[in-house]
């Protein structure tokens, strides 16, 4: 299969103030929160980044959508490396995390012709795209409700629906499922395979085993910022009964 995404090397330290290292325990004035790693992701592949709270999921997959800069390391999308000015491939990803929240004053359907607008596509393109997306996740409803009105499910459905307003090769969602009902999750892991079986490249931080087990074709276990372990999912389920009994197995008494 033809590589999507290319993760080289990363490495992201984050400065620390004397009050922050002191708080942390260490002498150091800057934390490694990712230190040297580096994946591939395929088309149609979904890889999850598996890890506890704190493992660096988040600035890995932060770095990969170009959101902050790597401090050393490269990312490459097709072939091609990407930078903070590097538009083009920007609008090839769609990402998605807890932090990037909508505005709460806006409509989902003001939402998306502002993104839209952002990612250079032609008002005919925006309406059409609109459509197609806003049927998908059953939004026409509430398209025009302000998204702070929306329960938690509806404004997933919204922030899954901005994430795809270009119609992105490369999807980076950070805990997908996180603080959602069993309804909601079913929706995003559905979606998900969708995305796969159209042939997107697709990766996905989480911190829950079970949904590598349902989703994922590889895994990266993520410990303390480092990359211990790559796997197929189906290899250590094979092996070891579950991801989670891999990951305790292999890595259960670090910490
Ligand atoms: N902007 C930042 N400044 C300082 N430290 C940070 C910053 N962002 C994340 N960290 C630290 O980096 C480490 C990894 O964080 P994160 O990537 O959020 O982990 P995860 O998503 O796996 O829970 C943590 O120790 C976190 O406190
Ligand atoms: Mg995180």
């Amino acid at each position: 299969m033809e590589v999507c995404l290319e993760a080289i090397h990363l490495t992201k330290r984050f400065p620390l103030s004397s009050r922050q290292a002191r708080e942390r325990g260490i002498s150091s004035r800057e934390l490694t929160a990712v230190d040297d790693v580096s994946f591939q992701v395929e088309r149609g592949e979904i890889y999850a980044l598996l890890g506890p709270n704190g493992a660096g999921k988040t600035t890995c997959l932060r770095m990969v959508s170009s959101l902050i800069s790597p401090t050393s390391g490269e990312i490459k999308i097709d072939g091609k490396t990407l930078t903070k000015e590097s538009d083009s491939l920007r609008g090839k990803i769609g990402f998605l995390t807890s932090e990037l929240k909508l505005d709460p004053f806006f409509s989902p359907s003001y939402t998306f012709s502002f993104l839209a607008t952002l990612y250079g596509l032609s008002e005919e393109e925006s309406k059409r795209r609109k459509r197609e997306v806003f049927a998908r996740f059953g939004i026409d409803g509430f398209s025009e409700t302000r998204i702070k009105d929306l329960s938690t499910g509806m404004k997933q459905k919204a922030s899954l629906a901005m994430s795809v307003v270009a119609d992105p090769e490369l999807i980076v969602y950070d805990e997908p499922t996180n603080g959602l009902d069993i309804v909601a999750s079913r929706d995003v892991e559905d979606f998900i395979r969708e995305e796969k079986s159209s042939g997107k490249a697709i990766v996905i931080s989480t911190h829950i085993f079970s949904l590598v087990d349902k989703l994922a074709d590889r895994v990266g276990f993520l410990i303390d910022g480092k990359l211990v372990l790559e796997e197929s999912v189906g290899e250590l389920v094979a092996r070891y009964g579950s991801v989670e009994e891999a990951f305790f197995s292999l890595y259960g008494g670090r910490k």
